[in-house]
């Protein structure tokens, strides 16, 4: 795949498209899931630390580094409440995966369909875990870009064939509506939160905004539900009413960064939560009563983009989508840097 050094395959939005479409968003989301649940299943194995986050007065913008000691990779991604009033996507990112061996990237691709594509499937493989068995309903509270993918990796991974959407801007509920139809789903367009969650075995909240907004309260939130909550990812965004984390069992990511950007960050730091991984490679238990509330706190962790990064890397070598990008400068002898530049100036010239 990479015949000439200088050469790194890049994966564009319109490659990316060509894909997932090509896989099918189901298989995709399925396939992927299957990375995410490997590696979680070698959590241990990783160099794990809180996202690194530069945080200004309208968003933030983050790096999520990882490593497993052979591969590396990062993701750079933004999140600007503000953004969708002016045309622009809230969330956009891109990603790399490199070599551990020499520490040449391998793969440079967009990451903003990607995200979308993982933390759906991150969603539906902690409830695979934690929903209720049977469960076929799922309210989805606020319905922007990452919603349809929340809606299809449920029903790929769990049967969920019935949605309830929700959002303060309506045609942004239309609109999921529309993308979603002849997919399979029963679609009810909710005028309220409450009517949403209304008759739902689980509860997917996917709003934005920058600051700690109230989506679920107490009273919505009955036994036996399993809460995916993805839309509070950042220090003073939340979604939750506090009093909703402390009936619920509490499930995470990565506890260091999730204590700074999920909805604990309404609890005290030492509260008891549980680790997904553990759950995952048979650790812990995951829904252990028909009764309990379970809650998802999902903040995106980057070992999810490393395995993202992996099964892109691998479906590259059957497909062939990606452009090659000369990244890496090649000289003829490693320390002629300098020569190689001269080099072109002389064939410039020339
Ligand atoms: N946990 C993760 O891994 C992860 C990954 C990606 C995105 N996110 C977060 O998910 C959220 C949604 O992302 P997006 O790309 O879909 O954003 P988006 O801007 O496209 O959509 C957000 C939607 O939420 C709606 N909304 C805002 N306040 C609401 C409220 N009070 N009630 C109901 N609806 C409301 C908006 O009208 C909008 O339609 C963001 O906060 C983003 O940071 C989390």
């Amino acid at each position: 795949m990479q015949p000439k050094l200088n050469i790194v395959p890049f994966v564009s939005v319109d490659h990316m498209m060509k894909l997932v479409l090509a896989v099918g968003v189901e298989t995709f989301l399925t396939e992927l899931a299957g990375y995410i649940e490997a590696d979680f299943r070698r959590w241990e194995l990783f160099d794990k630390t809180p996202r690194v986050a530069s945080h200004s007065h309208d968003g933030v913008i983050e790096l999520m580094p990882t490593s497993d000691g052979k591969l590396y990779g990062f993701k750079y991604v933004n999140g600007h409440p503000k953004n969708m009033r002016e045309g622009l996507q809230t969330v956009t990112a891109f990603g790399v995966l490199a070599d551990v061996g020499n520490g040449y990237p391998m793969l440079l691709t967009e990451m903003t369909i990607l995200t979308a594509l993982r933390t759906a499937a991150m969603s539906a493989v902690a409830a695979k875990y934690l929903a209720p068995e049977g469960a076929r309903t799922m309210a989805i509270i606020g319905n922007g870009a990452q919603s349809e993918f929340q809606a299809i990796a449920f029903k790929a991974l769990l049967g969920i064939d019935r949605l309830r959407l929700y959002d303060i801007d309506s045609s942004a509920s239309r609109k999921c509506a529309k993308n979603l139809a002849g997919m399979g789903f029963d679609i009810a367009v909710c005028a309220t939160s409450q009517e949403a969650v209304e008759g739902a075995e689980i509860i997917t909240t996917v709003t934005a905004d920058k600051l700690s907004a109230t989506i679920l309260t107490d009273n919505m939130v009955g036994p036996g539900v399993h809460i995916n909550a993805v839309g509070g990812d950042c220090p003073g965004k939340t979604e939750l009413h506090r009093d909703i984390l402390l009936r619920s069992d509490i499930f995470v990511e990565f506890p260091p960064q999730t204590r700074i950007e999920g909805e604990i960050q309404q609890l005290p730091a030492d509260y008891p939560v549980n680790e997904l991984w553990q759950v995952i490679s048979g650790g812990i238990e995951g829904r252990k009563s028909a009764g309990q509330i379970t809650l998802f706190d999902s903040v995106g962790f980057a070992i999810e983009d490393f395995s993202a990064l992996r099964y892109v890397r691998d479906k590259l070598r059957d497909t062939g989508l990606y452009e090659e990008l000369d990244l890496l400068a090649d000289p003829d002898e490693p320390r002629d840097l300098f020569g190689m530049l001269l080099r072109a100036k002389a064939a410039a010239v020339a």
